[in-house]
């Protein structure tokens, strides 16, 4: 019998995550919790209509099923504590325990392990009342950064490069005005300067494999302009990453961060990913911490990926990692994100789609859904970020090329996109 899989989430990282675990030879049938329209049109994955947060819902699909793994995507469910609830109820749910997950749910926590374990991250201090914070900036330089705790979808930080936008952006977190719940604690952290990289790794509590190397691009605009968004676009590998860089990601950040876990009494399982400010010299400092796949970096990774990812993922929830590899396709990946006009701020939905169907045609292609719904036969958008369009390709440049030509093939009326995914990497 092979194995039934269920998805939690929506989004291109969801989508990625359900076709590539389609694909693994031990499974036969992949769910997802509400899933996409591209989820619902890959061969055996289904959608089923129940909410990423409806936590008692996605129990009783489980149990009624007899899921073998469920693979939960955003962070929201994994710091609500989802992993621990089906494990309560014998499900197994690969992830990280809620207790686990703070090292994304609360930048303070994540801040104060950091330091505890001497971990290499930017200097800061954590506020939750506006006049400590506003005295605590007069000695500070600019540029500086303004953290909310919270999650905040990526969203929650601002880079202040004078008094005036630091005192606003300090001013709306803690009064609550941005961020909500999110952004009554907040962080003010030193300006990091460098080359940012996401590190990846699959972890089983206390053995690790890291994934194929990837970078993102948080900014909105080209040229990493512009306010910061969940992910513009991502490339796999990144060249910022060479060996070097590599075993000191590996010596200085991974190992202790999974050490300290241990000695924190919550040992972590799941996909562990620390945003990395990679320096000069190529020594890394931990910008954040998040507790599951990066979205949009999963989308090339998993198009890069060649082993068996629910065996991984079984391997990880029954702690032998040690017995597993990793294969990876040579070729490079790169994704550009298409989104709604106005994103991550105001934008519309419900602009029909056209030419979507032309990847089918190549292997080396593929377009991933975040934000579409279909009304009647027609696809629409549906939130900010809509479609991440990927290629492979010999290296960055050629995949970065293909990926473009066939960003082109598909419009929308308030169609956007950065023109420069991977230009760091040429
Ligand atoms: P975070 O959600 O903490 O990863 O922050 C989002 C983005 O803001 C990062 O990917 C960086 O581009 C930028 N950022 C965050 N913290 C810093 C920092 N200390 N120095 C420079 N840039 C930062
Ligand atoms: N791409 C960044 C993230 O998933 O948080």
């Amino acid at each position: 019998m092979k194995n039934k899989v269920l998805v939690v989430g929506s989004g291109g990282r969801e989508h990625a995550l359900a076709w590539r675990l389609s694909l693994s030879s031990s499974v036969g049938h992949v769910y997802v919790a509400p899933g996409n329209p591209g989820t619902a049109s890959e061969d055996d994955v289904s959608n089923i209509d129940i909410s990423a947060n409806d936590y008692a819902a996605l129990i009783e699909f489980s149990k009624s099923k007899s899921i073998d793994l469920v693979v939960v995507g955003p962070e929201h469910p994994l710091c609500d504590g989802l992993v621990d609830l089906m494990n309560e109820v014998g499900i197994t749910c690969f992830g990280p325990s809620a207790k686990a997950a703070q090292l994304e749910g609360s930048k303070t926590y994540s801040k104060e392990f950091l330091q505890k374990y001497h971990i290499p991250t930017a200097a800061y201090a954590s506020f939750t009342e506006i006049p400590s914070a506003l005295s605590y900036l007069k000695k500070q330089q600019y540029p500086i950064v303004i953290k909310a705790d919270g999650l905040a979808a990526g969203k929650g930080v601002v880079i202040a490069q004078d008094e005036i936008v630091a005192v606003a952006a300090i001013e709306d977190m803690l009064a609550g005005n941005a961020f909500g719940e999110a952004g009554h604690r907040i962080v003010i952290e030193e300006f990091l300067e460098g080359e940012e990289a996401s590190f990846i790794v699959i972890a089983d509590g206390k053995d690790f494999i890291p994934m194929a190397t990837s970078q993102d691009h948080k900014a909105r605009d080209d040229g990493d302009k512009g306010p910061n968004t969940g992910g513009m676009g991502a490339y796999s590998p990144a060249p910022i990453v060479d060996e070097k860089v590599f075993k000191k990601a590996i010596e200085t950040v991974i190992k202790p961060t999974i050490q300290g876990m241990i000695s924190e009494g919550c040992p972590f399982t799941g996909f562990l990913y620390a945003g990395l400010m990679i320096d000069k010299l190529g020594n890394p400092k931990v910008l954040e911490f998040n507790v599951r796949f990066g979205d949009p970096e999963t989308q090339p990774i998993m198009m890069r990926l060649i082993s068996n990812l629910d065996e991984l993922c079984l391997a990880a929830i029954d702690g032998t990692l040690h017995t597993q590899s990793i294969k990876w396709d040579d070729r490079a990946c790169l994704g550009v994100v298409l989104a709604e006009q106005g994103y991550p701020e105001k934008y519309n939905k419900g602009t029909p789609i056209y030419g979507l169907d032309a990847s089918e045609k190549y292997s080396d292609r593929k377009v991933f859904h975040a934000g579409t719904k279909r009304i009647g036969g027609q696809l629409v958008t549906n939130g900010g970020r809509v479609l991440c369009v990927c290629a492979l390709g010999d290296d960055i440049k050629q995949a970065q090329t293909k990926a473009y030509n066939h960003c082109q093939t598909i419009s929308w009326e308030s169609k956007y996109n950065r023109n420069d995914i991977g230009f760091k990497a040429l």
